[in-house]
């Protein structure tokens, strides 16, 4: 029966359906004579957690900029909730919930864990001029600030080192502080640049973990682009594989990292 589940879900996910948080939409982004994106188009259910790869320059980075707002696409849209996001400024997607960890601020290296996670709290009652009046307001805003960090930290498995100083935390330990704050700040689809990457194998699977976490107790959807594909390969749902700013592998992460078309662009570049 367990079994019969397994390949199930297996099957579920050999194609993205369900509930479709992001989609992009035959995308195209040139640079003067370069085409860095030639028709990408991608499909992210809610709470899968969805791997891109490609060598070198084959536009993945590009493909997060255009998903973020940073760059404007040439022609193709980006779609989120059902809604044409296309073009819109970064820090409104971001409010929308579309967050990519290393683009809100760097942790303050001086301030604790804790206060880290407040920082990035959205801004509350307190912050505006005519509520900060009411005392009442802002203590609560503020104590549900704090439940909510040590919520997220209990997720993360850092909620012992609630009052360690930034300065003091491992690699890995700032990869999930960066993923905590940008749950704090509300995201529902967090884009993570190689969260594995210089730390050591123990510490990447640990990271994934993590984010396994994060999606089951907390029904986050990640986007993740990683090298380490061995690693990521083992926690994810669904890969894409990008050469030459066109996809040339989708499906499981076991046939995408087995197929024939991304071993050769991999040795080719
Ligand atoms: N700002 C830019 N100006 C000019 N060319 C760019 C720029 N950004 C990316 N490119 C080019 O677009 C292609 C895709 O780059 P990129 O998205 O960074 O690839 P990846 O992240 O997969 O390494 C490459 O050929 C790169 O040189
Ligand atoms: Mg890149």
């Amino acid at each position: 029966m367990i079994y019969r589940m397994a390949v199930q879900t297996e099957k579920l996910r050999e194609r993205p359906t369900g509930d479709i948080i992001l989609e992009t939409k035959e995308i195209v982004k040139r640079f003067g004579g370069v085409i860095a994106l030639a028709g990408v188009s991608v499909k992210i259910p809610r709470k899968w957690i969805v791997l891109l790869i490609g060598p070198n320059g084959s536009g993945k980075t590009t493909l997060v900029n255009v998903i973020t707002g940073f760059l404007k696409p040439e022609e193709g849209k980006v779609i989120y909730e059902g809604k044409d996001i296309t073009g819109i400024e970064p820090h409104i997607i971001t409010k929308m919930g579309i967050v990519r960890t290393f683009q809100i601020p760097k942790p303050f290296i001086n301030l604790t864990v804790l206060e880290n996670l407040l920082a990035a709290y959205p801004p509350g009652p307190h912050e505006n001029p005519y509520k900060a009046a009411s005392k009442k307001s802002w203590i609560n805003t503020e104590k549900k600030a704090v439940e909510r960090a040590f919520d997220i930290l209990k997720t993360l498995g850092m909620e012992r080192i609630w009052n360690q100083k930034a300065s003091e935390l491992s690699g890995a330990e700032l990869k999930l502080l960066e993923a905590g704050r940008a749950l704090m700040s509300g995201a529902k689809l967090i884009i993570m640049d190689e969260p594995a990457a210089g730390v050591n194998p123990t510490k990447a699977h640990e990271i994934f973990s993590v984010i396994r976490r994060l999606r089951e107790e907390r029904g986050i959807t990640f986007l993740i682009i990683e090298h380490r594909i061995d690693i990521a390969a083992q926690y994810v749902d669904y890969a894409y594989a990008l050469h030459l700013g066109r996809l040339i592998s989708q499906g499981s992460p076991q046939k995408v990292l087995n197929d024939k078309a991304v071993i050769e662009s991999y040795i080719g570049s």
